[in-house]
């Protein structure tokens, strides 16, 4: 690059400093043929492992993946103008992009420009506040199941996969809402769509680290399951499209995410099966495997710690009163403490710690500490989101311990920088108060009816980043609150 050609887009035009390079950039010895892929993977805890080359090298320095360079930002300054400057100046990761949508088909969360800004109004809507009190009955409903099915586990004596469990509950919530229909995964008990949809997000990860595109040629087994949970997908969509569309036509108001794609938008392209199938599973996808991971973390962090999850109950039995599920929004609104845990779990165990990005076109950013950092178009870059709420001691004391009352103080607003769990800017998480609400109900409503003690037999609780950060080894033993 030509130092005089950098485009002072996001700083001052009038600047003398000469702007980093790429090349100037700290960071670890790429191997040849590998660059810095073995250590990167390590343990399947990618965010972790950028997490200490921070540490080592500083807030921004580059990596070399598949062939590329890549830039690694934990800055606060340049995470907050790369997501506030979406979709004009800069994109999604497109490599990840069109994996995805090779995947899926085409949605909300890969889309770009125009078609992005229509499918995000859409998602917005059928995400608001307003739209989430008429849907609380289905939450409900499916809470209700949720802690019926544990009342049999609980008399079984039977360790509960807390993860699997969890991701049903989400499911079930996410179908709902996305297109109107109830998978009622929590009471399947044969080889429903919520044992292989938990596959979606790994394939993600898995085709854009792989350099060869072999699955266009060759199938796996594993890729010839990822085809057949998609084609099934497809049509449980398509089915209710058709539906979706006979009521739109008889004028019903649109109920749900599927209902509300079909409306036409003048001057809008119309929307197509392909893209109509993509935008249901992302909704589906981003909304299960984000939301069951910090709902089953908050379980084994009450597990782990009896004080918290004797509070979380003490507070039930106060805000809830006789009933075992809240019985609408605003009783959810007044779990604090149970809120202040899903909290403390995002901070700690952030389900999201990483988001890609690249400039659309030359691009000069400044940092924390006034230095000006030049970044080429196209250049891929890994926002470590999860860096700052794990460091920033100033903000977060002690910030290995769990401390849900670290949310309680009245210091500290739920998110702002450097805690961004659900990203920041144009394109932050649509379904950010809906995970919210999941969360603090599975967190309060479970944690009120039973002991909950950890399973020591296997091996310890860890977590893998597969797109998305998952507890693995996680089972309970609950029993019927005593
Ligand atoms: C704890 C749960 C969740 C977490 C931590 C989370 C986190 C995130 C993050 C970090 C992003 C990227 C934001 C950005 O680029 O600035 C995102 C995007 C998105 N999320 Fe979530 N999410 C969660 C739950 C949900 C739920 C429940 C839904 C919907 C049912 C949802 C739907 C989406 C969609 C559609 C996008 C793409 C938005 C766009 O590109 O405009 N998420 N989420």
């Amino acid at each position: 690059m030509n130092r005089s050609s950098a485009l002072p887009v996001n700083g001052d035009m009038s600047t003398e400093r000469t702007p980093t390079l790429i090349s100037d950039l700290p960071g670890p010895k790429p191997l040849p043929f590998l660059g810095n892929l073995r250590e990167f993977s390590r343990g399947g805890r990618a965010h972790r492992v950028m997490e200490a080359w921070t540490d080592q090298y500083g807030l921004t320095y580059r990596i070399q993946l598949g062939g590329s360079d890549l830039i690694v930002t934990a800055d606060p300054a340049h995470i907050d103008t790369i997501l506030r400057n979406r979709p004009d100046d800069f994109q999604r990761e497109q490599r990840t992009s069109a994996t995805i949508d090779e995947i899926i088909g085409p949605g909300v969360f890969t889309a770009e420009d125009d078609r992005w800004r229509r499918l995000r109004k859409v998602a917005t809507q059928s995400l608001n506040v307003a739209y989430l009190r008429q849907y609380f009955t289905t939450i409900n409903r499916v809470t209700d199941r949720l802690v019926r099915q544990w009342d049999a586990l609980a008399s079984s004596g039977e360790r509960i996969d807390v993860l699997n469990w969890m991701m049903r509950y989400t499911l079930d919530v996410t179908s709902g809402l996305a297109m109107g229909h109830d998978l009622n995964s929590l009471e399947d008990t044969g080889d429903g769509l919520h044992r292989r949809i938990p596959m979606i997000f790994p394939a993600f990860q898995r085709r854009t680290r792989t350099p060869v595109p072999y699955w266009r040629y060759v199938k796996l087994p594993i890729d010839r399951r990822l085809d057949a949970t998609v084609r099934e997908m497809e049509s449980l969509v398509l089915a209710r499209y058709g539906e979706a569309k006979m009521r739109v036509a008889a004028g019903e108001p649109p109920s749900n995410f599927l209902e509300a794609l079909v409306k036409p938008i003048a001057d809008e392209p119309a929307i197509t099966d392909q893209e109509v199938v993509g935008n249901v599973f992302t909704m589906l996808v981003a909304g299960e495997d984000t939301t069951s991971s910090t709902a089953a973390w908050a379980l084994h962090f009450l597990a782990e710690h009896p004080e918290i999850h004797a509070k979380v109950r003490a507070e039930a039995d106060e805000v809830v009163g006789t009933q075992r599920i809240p019985g609408d929004p605003a009783t959810v609104g007044r779990l604090k403490y149970a809120e202040a845990v899903v909290h403390e779990v995002l901070r700690v165990q952030p389900v999201a710690p990483i988001v890609g990005a690249q400039p659309k076109r030359d691009q000069r950013l400044t940092g924390r500490d006034g230095a000006e950092l030049h970044l080429d178009q196209g250049q891929p870059m890994i926002l470590l989101t999860s860096y700052g709420a794990r460091r920033d001691t100033a903000r977060f004391p002690d910030p290995d311990a769990f401390r849900p009352e670290r949310w309680l103080e009245g210091k500290l607003p739920p998110e702002a920088l450097p805690f961004t769990p659900f990203g920041n800017g144009p394109r932050f998480c649509p379904g950010r108060n809906l995970a919210i609400i999941e969360a603090t109900m599975v967190t309060s409503v479970l944690g009120r009816a039973f002991e909950l003690n950890p399973d020591r037999s296997g091996p310890p609780v860890t977590e893998r980043l597969e797109f998305a950060s998952y507890p693995t080894n996680l089972y309970l033993h609950a029993t019927p609150r005593g």
